[in-house]
């Protein structure tokens, strides 16, 4: 280091979510002020990584960040700097650019690199650890499906906005005598959609780790029209998918059914022709991924910043730094690499909404 300060890069990969601004005041403060490092950071990703977008980052940078939504870095979805798609002479070609990143790093005389992302980002940290980059990752998206921590960074404020959503929902549900599926995100897991569907106070709640069959959420509905409820709150993960075996033929969706895309679509058109109530679909969409982090994201994002450069400090690489049972606690990259932690299906959660009334369609 001949007497330089330490210097270490951060990046934010994946799609963005409230906290992100967060971590990144939190790792510049404790850099700057405990350690005396030097912090660069790369624009969109990896992507300013491959390209050497830079910005040295000053305390006045993250001055006022802790409740702003979104990454003053800017973020890139779904980039994978090992199979770049680059254009020659006109032709679309994959390319391996980590080698780009390799010399960028080492032109900037990086010591460590802090990727803050999903499971692609933490993936692509991981492969490069095994080219030497020494890598500390910091687990989010309003997903909640990174294993080696309870919450990760953006999903508690998800399922913040998801549950009030759920609340406004049930007035006018009641009102009109209606079904009311909001579809909320969460790729692969469930967890958006069963913590909201809980808080939310659904009657239904279909998430891709419990196939449902819509035989049996019609009879749901009916059950609770016999019982005086003609109108039923479903929350839907995007991710829901129909149980083998019982998927119905695709339903043109009526004209008055509101919806744009998404799986809930057909499920509304499939139980207006079951249940013969009228079907409203609202599909939640980027408002997940919006707006200021809650308190709590604010509290994990500035705890996970921290315990990223304690880290680094202490020589704890190739590491993403988790909260297990509210214990900070570092897992190695290869444990998390390319892994989804989905909703045990016979977990505590499940079973609680099962003891509420709710029906998973199963
Ligand atoms: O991973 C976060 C997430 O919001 C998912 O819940 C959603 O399926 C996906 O990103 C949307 O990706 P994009 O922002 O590329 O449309």
């Amino acid at each position: 280091m001949n007497g330089q300060r330490k210097r270490i890069g951060i990046l934010t990969g994946g799609g963005d979510c409230p906290g992100l601004n967060s971590v990144i005041r939190a790792i510049v403060k404790t850099a700057i002020n405990i350690y005396g490092y030097e912090v660069i950071g790369f624009n969109d990703g990896y992507l300013g990584l491959v390209n050497n977008r830079f910005k040295k980052l000053t305390l006045t940078d993250v001055s006022g960040l802790l409740d702003k939504g979104g990454t003053i870095l800017g973020t890139t979805d779904s980039f994978d700097p090992f199979n770049m798609v680059v254009d020659i002479d006109g032709e679309k070609q994959e390319r391996d650019m980590s080698d780009r990143i390799i010399y960028n790093l080492k032109m900037h005389d990086i010591e460590g690199l802090i990727v803050i992302g999903g499971i692609n980002t933490i993936t692509t940290g991981y492969k490069l650890s095994l080219m030497g980059v020494r890598v500390i990752a910091i687990p989010k998206n309003i997903d909640n499906d990174i294993p080696g921590t309870d919450t990760t960074i953006g999903f508690i404020t998800a399922v913040n906005t998801a549950t009030e959503a759920l609340d406004k929902l049930h007035s006018t549900a009641e009102s009109h005598h209606r079904l009311m599926l909001l579809e909320v995100m969460g790729r692969r897991a469930g967890w958006v959609a069963l913590e909201s569907g809980i808080a939310g106070g659904a009657d239904i709640i279909l998430i891709p780790e419990i196939p449902y069959d819509i035989n049996k959420i019609a009879r749901k509905i009916l059950e609770r029209k016999r019982n005086g409820k003609n109108f039923s709150i479903i929350c839907v993960s995007e991710g829901a998918v129909p149980a083998e075996g019982t998927e119905l033929p695709d339903i043109i969706c009526p004209e008055q059914i509101k919806s744009v895309y998404g799986v809930s679509s057909q499920i509304a058109a499939q139980l207006e022709k079951l249940t013969h109530l009228e079907t409203r679909v609202t599909v939640l969409g980027y408002l997940q991924r919006g707006g200021e982090p809650s308190p709590s994201d604010r509290l994990l994002s500035t705890r996970l910043g921290v315990e990223a450069v304690n880290m680094a400090a202490e020589g704890k690489y190739n590491k993403m730094a988790g909260i297990i049972n509210n214990e900070l606690c570092p897992i190695d990259l290869e444990k998390v690499a390319n892994k989804c932690k989905h909703v045990p299906v016979d977990g505590e959660l499940v079973r609680i909404a099962r003891n509420m009334g709710v029906s998973f369609g199963d």
